[in-house]
């Protein structure tokens, strides 16, 4: 039996030079564990490079913090929504795309976040008054306070 599986091995290594199987018992033990490290190592290389270039980027742009509607950025998801929010409900048909206002001076919402205070201004969103629909009917407080900082920002 033991005889065999020599002859195994030597024909196995004469033939073209090929390692022979781990299984054919040609390797003494401690040398197979050391090939299946060696073979584990290589697989496992790319994955562990993997996990290092994505540590490596995370520390950048991935998770950027939300920021206020006031900062004044297309990128910025609140701001935008703001933009959208004037659209959709048609304040732009009274103040305008660019907040010069159609209806009368006092629409002109340019600068309006230095003649008033935010209150102020989610006040007349809410409750509008002077030619203005009322909002709070038909806006969420999130929808306003979005609103709100946008216009704020207008100075
Ligand atoms: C039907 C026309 C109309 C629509 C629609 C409208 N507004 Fe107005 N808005 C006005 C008028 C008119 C005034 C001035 C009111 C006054 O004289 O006190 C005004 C005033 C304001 C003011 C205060 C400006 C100031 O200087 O006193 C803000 C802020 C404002 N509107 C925001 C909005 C927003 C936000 C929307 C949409 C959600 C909107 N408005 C929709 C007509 C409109």
């Amino acid at each position: 039996m033991l005889k065999q599986t020599k002859q195994a091995c030597v024909a196995a290594s004469l033939n073209d030079n090929k390692q022979p199987d781990d299984s054919s018992g040609c390797y003494p033990a401690p040398l197979r564990a050391a090939r299946r490290l060696t073979i584990g190592a290589l697989i496992l290389a790319p994955f562990v490079l993997a996990l290092a270039a994505c540590g490596g980027t995370s520390g950048g742009s991935a998770t950027p913090k939300a920021p206020a509607a006031t900062a004044a950025s297309e990128s910025n998801p609140a701001y935008v929504k703001a933009q959208e929010l004037f659209t959709a409900n048609k304040c732009i048909s009274c103040h305008g795309v660019d907040l010069e206002g159609k209806v009368g001076v006092k629409t002109n919402l340019q600068k309006v976040g230095s003649k008033l205070s935010s209150e102020q201004i989610a006040d007349q969103i809410k409750n509008g008054g002077g030619g203005m629909p009322v909002y709070k009917t038909k806006l969420s407080e999130e929808e306003i306070g979005l609103l709100t900082d946008w216009l704020s920002s207008k100075k």
